[in-house]
């Protein structure tokens, strides 16, 4: 193959990977089996071989269930979310995030597990403990190997990692 033909290809390529970027001001809140519509770890979309189930740890290669608006993400688009040092995957849609998309206000809503156990009020409680308001920066088309906490959000009766929250983690590409 040419040098000329190469240069051609690379420059294509160039053009199809999306450059990383960081924009802001997301609302980001909380669901899991007993507030997911209809109940359950049911997703909207099938990404990655997970068969419409919400799931994940947050490694890149297992990203924790995300849902948005329609347009605001792509469908299976993997983010990194520096609130938690874990990857992300919009695999689900959200009411309020459509909502308040179309209001100008971005907004996640961040699976917590378990895929299989109702964790009941004690569930629907740590969500709101996990939440802490405010507005944070998201990485999108990030690098994979970025550090992550593996540690699950929630855990069936009643534990609730609240510690893994880190509300001034700064974004960066
Ligand atoms: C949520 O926070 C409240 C107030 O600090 C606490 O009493 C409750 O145990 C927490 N619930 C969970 C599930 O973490």
């Amino acid at each position: 193959m040419t040098t000329r033909m190469l240069l051609f290809i690379g420059a294509v390529l160039a053009g199809v990977g999306t450059a990383c970027s960081t924009p802001g001001n997301f609302i980001i809140t909380f669901y899991g089996f007993p507030d997911n519509s209809p109940p359950g770890s049911g997703t909207a979309y099938n990404c990655g071989g997970r068969n419409y189930i919400a799931g994940g740890s947050g490694t890149y290669d297992d990203p924790v269930t995300i849902a948005t608006a329609p347009g605001e993400l792509d469908v299976c688009e993997i983010v990194y979310l520096p609130l938690l040092t874990k990857y992300g995957r919009r695999e689900d849609d959200c009411a309020q995030c459509t909502t308040d998309y179309s209001n100008g206000e971005p907004h996640i809503d961040i699976w917590t597990g378990s895929s299989n156990i109702n964790g009941g009020q004690n569930q629907i409680d740590c969500e709101d403990n996990l939440t802490y308001g405010g507005r944070y920066t998201i990485v999108r088309n990030p690098p994979t190997n970025y550090g992550v906490n593996t540690s699950p959000l929630f855990v069936p009766p009643s534990t609730c990692n609240t510690q893994d929250v880190y509300p001034d983690n700064p974004a960066h590409c």
